[in-house]
């Protein structure tokens, strides 16, 4: 068994105590915030902080957080060092019940952009989830987050769990044949889990954005999957990749133009073209797994499992696409209720649907919220954006300590020995204290 991942608190007053001059990077998400805001780009910064038009889902988010309050329980014989972080995805133990989101452009926020959070996610054992818009090739980003290391690592050791995988995110593009390409790249790179975005089929009004007229999409940035790929290539740019050394501005603008309207095409998919994704990306029941990202009511959710899907991913995209929307946690309780009913089919590999939930995660205490509603594991995004922006892949690893360190530290102080005992029975809806 390993450490315990509250040992991150000993760690930091040790190493302090050793050498004055230590300090960690700071486990506050306030002052995390804050720190990276100075250290990027107005522009930058805007595009990671804003949220759609009057910002109000972002806000019912956190609002919906908290909603729910723990309610602690003493002398329940809870032990920091047995105490159980893993859980089950897609029929398989995690070491963690923690997600790395998937974030696009992170090139704007640090130079060795998704490497350094891929990186970092494999140290942690934390599956890290590439986005569609990444900076950096997926072939580069699997090869260097020092994957298939850590995967020999853990088959040599006997009952070791892990979470250190690729995930690859889809903004489903309106040309299949660009469909099928980038599929097959990411499976052949080893990605396991297809995450499939559904919110995002034109992007937000953002007016963090708007206001400066900042769309880093435009000057190729975060294109970088289309960019090297080769059908893309062929298709849409007559040949010549928009990354050769001779390049001009406006080669690269028009393959920007042609991969905006491919990702983001300003139509949506429908649930009959569901079947086709399945196909491409490969059976269920030879580990291919599908997530749907985005789902925020009962009925999207059994749709999606009656489509094939082997699990739901409960997010707003944190507020950034639909105004005015409930907050991602108040739609989580009733799909949790929903997949784990006797009414909710099986997915085709024969398991209960895997439930992921994102989208107002800041501490500790909001994932064990999640995690007592149903999730199976949360989805960490922003946090880890300012943690890339102020330290690359330290950042990241050292904010992924701290949320583990809070998680289980929160939990196991509120009387709870593992996430698999978490459940509502430890939380109460603000208002209904008098049903305590
Ligand atoms: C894209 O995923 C975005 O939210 O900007």
């Amino acid at each position: 068994m390993s450490a315990p991942r509250s040992h991150y608190m000993r760690e930091i007053f040790v190493s302090h105590l050793q050498d004055a001059s230590y300090l960690p990077q700071t486990t506050s998400y306030v002052a995390l915030e804050e720190q990276a805001r100075k250290k990027l780009t107005p522009e930058a910064y805007g595009y990671v902080a804003g949220s759609a038009s009057s910002e109000n889902t972002n806000k019912s988010n956190m609002d919906a957080m908290q909603d729910w309050q723990i309610v602690p329980r003493m002398l329940a014989g809870v032990d920091l060092d047995n105490f159980d972080m893993s859980t089950t995805l897609f029929g398989r133990k995690f070491a963690t019940p923690f997600v790395i989101s998937p974030i696009g452009v992170q090139g704007q926020l640090h130079v060795d952009s998704d490497r350094a959070t891929a990186r970092a996610a494999c140290k942690v054992g934390v599956p890290f989830t590439l986005s569609s818009a990444t900076s950096t090739p997926l072939e580069v980003v699997a090869q260097e987050g020092g994957f298939a290391k850590a995967r020999e690592e853990a088959e040599g050791c006997d009952g070791e769990v892990s979470g250190a995988e690729p995930w690859f995110q889809l903004y489903w593009p309106s040309d299949d044949d660009i469909t099928r390409s980038l599929l097959d790249r990411a499976k052949k790179s080893g990605y396991k889990v297809l995450v499939v975005t559904l919110d995002t089929w034109s992007l937000g009004w953002r007016p963090r954005d708007l206001d400066i007229a900042y769309n880093p999409f435009l000057k190729g940035n975060g294109l970088a999957n289309l960019f090297c790929d080769p059908v893309f290539v062929e298709k849409y740019c007559e040949g010549k990749s928009p990354l050769r050394k001779d390049t001009t501005e406006d080669d690269v603008f028009q393959a920007a133009l042609a991969c905006i309207s491919l990702l983001s095409p300003g139509n949506s998919r429908s649930w009959a073209d569901l079947p086709l994704l399945r196909e491409l990306w490969g059976a269920s029941a030879d580990g291919h797994k599908i997530v749907l990202k985005g789902i925020q009511s009962v009925t999207d959710a059994a749709r999606a499992i009656e489509a094939g899907a082997d699990g739901i991913w409960v997010s707003n995209h944190g507020g950034r696409q639909v105004d005015g929307a409930l907050g991602s946690l108040s739609a989580l309780a009733p799909i949790a209720r929903y997949v784990r009913s006797s009414g909710c089919a099986l997915t085709r590999g024969g398991e209960r649907p895997t439930l992921i939930f994102d989208s107002g995660v800041r501490t500790g205490a909001d994932a064990m919220k999640a995690l007592c509603l149903g999730a199976d594991a949360v989805g960490i995004g922003r946090p880890y954006a300012y943690a890339l922006a102020l330290g690359g892949e330290q950042g990241v690893e050292c904010l992924l300590k701290a949320m583990l360190a809070d998680l289980e530290l929160n939990t196991a102080l509120a009387g709870c020995r593992g996430v698999k005992e978490m459940g509502s029975h430890l939380l109460v809806r603000r208002g209904e204290e008098s049903k305590l």
